[in-house]
């Protein structure tokens, strides 16, 4: 498998309960490497864009308050097969199906306080990361 790029938010639940090194340190366990990181409050007019996709959805003025409830941690991760290691490294979205150890079991609240967002292919990858970096941020 190739070397890939994926985006990665740690969400409000995690930055409040100080659980951004641990989240981190998950990720590097796994072979992920962080080349771009930035903790920002999100506005509400980027956390609408960024999940437009979700715009026609019942939670989406859930999902929108919650991400702009406090800060996050955005960051780009490298490595092989990064967007599927990513994945499994944080768990299945709703934490009652996580599998032990992943990030969501140990530490996710709720399906909307899940603790996590990683892109879920290659194109949104590229696109979510081109949302929140420049490319002189990413220093792989
Ligand atoms: P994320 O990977 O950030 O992408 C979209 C998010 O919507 C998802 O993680 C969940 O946190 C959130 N989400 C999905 N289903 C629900 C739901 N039923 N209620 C609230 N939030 C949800």
């Amino acid at each position: 498998m190739a070397i890939q790029r994926t985006f990665s938010i740690i969400k409000p639940d995690a930055t409040k309960r100080n659980l951004t090194g641990k989240i981190i340190s998950k990720f590097e366990d796994a072979g992920l490497r962080v080349i771009a990181s930035r903790r920002i409050q999100m506005t509400r007019e980027q956390a609408e864009g960024f999940y437009a996709v979700h715009k026609e959805r019942p939670f989406f003025g859930e999902l929108v308050d919650f991400m702009i409830s406090g800060p996050v941690v955005i960051q780009v991760l490298e490595g092989e097969d990064a967007i599927a290691k990513n994945r499994e490294v944080m768990g299945a979205t709703n934490p009652e199906n996580a599998d032990a150890g992943t990030i969501r079991k140990e530490f996710a609240l709720s399906v909307g306080e899940n603790s996590v967002h990683g892109s879920d292919a290659p194109e949104t990858a590229a696109e979510e990361i081109k949302f929140f970096f420049k490319d002189e941020e990413i220093v792989g």
